[in-house]
């Protein structure tokens, strides 16, 4: 193997070319040397941009030699089949959030993987290496909260008309966004794995029980423009979110868009909140860097947000040139997808879903 882990691009849409190849740019140990796109001009416009060769043909990415790990960055129901089928090949696989639309897809995405002997990451994980996320991981540990209690998230965007076919860029025309068997949902799965991620990973905490609420009130698609959820974890502490995308005097583009949006964790001890460029601390305890009794206001450059990403990039490079496990194996992208289906099945039924599930 080369120095570096040379990846093939599977899907050369919006975040491919907006943010992906830019990240790859900026990694150390990481090089995309080919890329592929069903849509001749999306390659073309690719190849153009990034100096790579791209094609229409997945075989010319699949069959390539000198790939050692291809990113997928697809519509969410294939992301599973084309993982499944990269991995047969022979290439370790990352895929864009959500790793899958089903259960039982995710669960045959990491046994192809583990039966190929590659790598599998879901890359909604890459929020670890947020450094806010692991400062307040960190203070977690060092009892700044004391015992988890309960989570917030909470966020709200105005998504405009176009974006349903074709994202904030308008890069590629497609309606997936608004097809509940192709994407897996709306703003819950779209926008908020990457919370239920950060929460499960700051707090240590699994989800055992999840009770939620949605409809679509103003938009033309099938997935849900707003949803309310409870959990309970398994140290007993509970959890909501709200998110919407359809709500009047929020941004039009991004994610949240409300000066209130954030993720916020109450302890026993102490609160954290996720405020903007900024981690908002208060702890009763004495904690290294944090005043007893009142609100530490530590800053983060949380704008500059492609950077967990070159991380997570390189280490997950470092896991396979050193045979490990990368740090958020499949199984991470798996259990924020069970709790998120759980969501929406208790939607369906309005009834609690116990996790974990295992897929039918
Ligand atoms: N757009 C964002 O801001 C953003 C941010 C983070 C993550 N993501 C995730 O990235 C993934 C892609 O989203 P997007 O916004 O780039 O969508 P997009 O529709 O802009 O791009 C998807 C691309 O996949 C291509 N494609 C379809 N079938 C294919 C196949 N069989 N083989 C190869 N390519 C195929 C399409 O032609 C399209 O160019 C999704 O999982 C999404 O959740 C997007």
């Amino acid at each position: 193997m080369a120095d570096k882990l040379r990846v093939g691009l599977i899907g050369l849409g919006e975040i491919a070319y907006k943010s992906t190849g830019r990240v790859l740019q900026r990694t150390e140990k990481v090089e995309m040397i080919v890329g592929t796109d069903p849509v001749a001009g999306v390659a073309a416009s690719y190849e153009a941009e990034y100096d790579i060769p791209c094609s229409t043909s997945l075989e010319d990415v699949l069959t390539h030699a000198d790939v050692d790990a291809v990113i997928i960055s697809t519509p969410h129901h294939l992301h599973a089949p084309l993982g499944i089928q990269a991995a047969e090949a022979g290439k370790h696989v990352i895929v864009e959030k959500p790793m899958a639309t089903t259960l039982g897809d995710a669960d045959a995405l990491i046994a192809a993987c583990k039966r190929a002997g590659v790598l599998c990451s879901s890359k909604e994980c890459g929020v670890r290496y947020q450094p806010a996320t692991m400062k307040a991981k960190a203070l977690i540990e060092q009892g700044a909260v004391g015992n988890v209690m309960a989570t917030q998230v909470f966020g709200a965007a105005n998504k405009p008309a176009s974006y349903w076919t074709g994202g904030y860029s308008g890069r590629v025309q497609t309606t997936w966004r608004k097809s509940k068997v192709e994407s897996g949902g709306g703003i819950l799965i779209m926008n908020y794995i990457y919370d239920i991620d950060r929460l499960r990973y700051i707090t240590g905490l699994e989800v055992a029980r999840v009770f939620a609420e949605y409809d679509t009130y103003k938009t033309p698609v099938e997935v849900e423009d707003f949803i309310a959820l409870t959990l309970r974890y398994t140290n007993g502490a509970v959890g909501m979110f709200m998110a919407g995308s359809c709500a009047p005097g929020a941004a039009n583009s991004g994610v949240r868009g409300t000066r209130a949006a954030g993720n916020r964790i109450f302890g026993t001890h102490g609160q954290i909140v996720f405020e903007d460029n900024q981690l908002l601390v208060y702890t009763e305890n004495t904690v290294d860097g944090l005043t007893p009794g009142a609100w530490t206001e530590l800053g983060f450059p949380l704008s500059s947000g492609d950077d967990p990403y070159v991380t997570y990039f390189d280490r997950f490079a470092e896991a396979v040139f050193e045979g490990r496990d990368p740090d958020a194996p499949g199984e991470e992208g798996r259990r924020n997808l069970d709790v998120f289906l759980a969501a929406y099945d208790s939607g369906q039924t309005h009834a609690p879903v116990f996790l974990p599930r295992q897929s039918a």
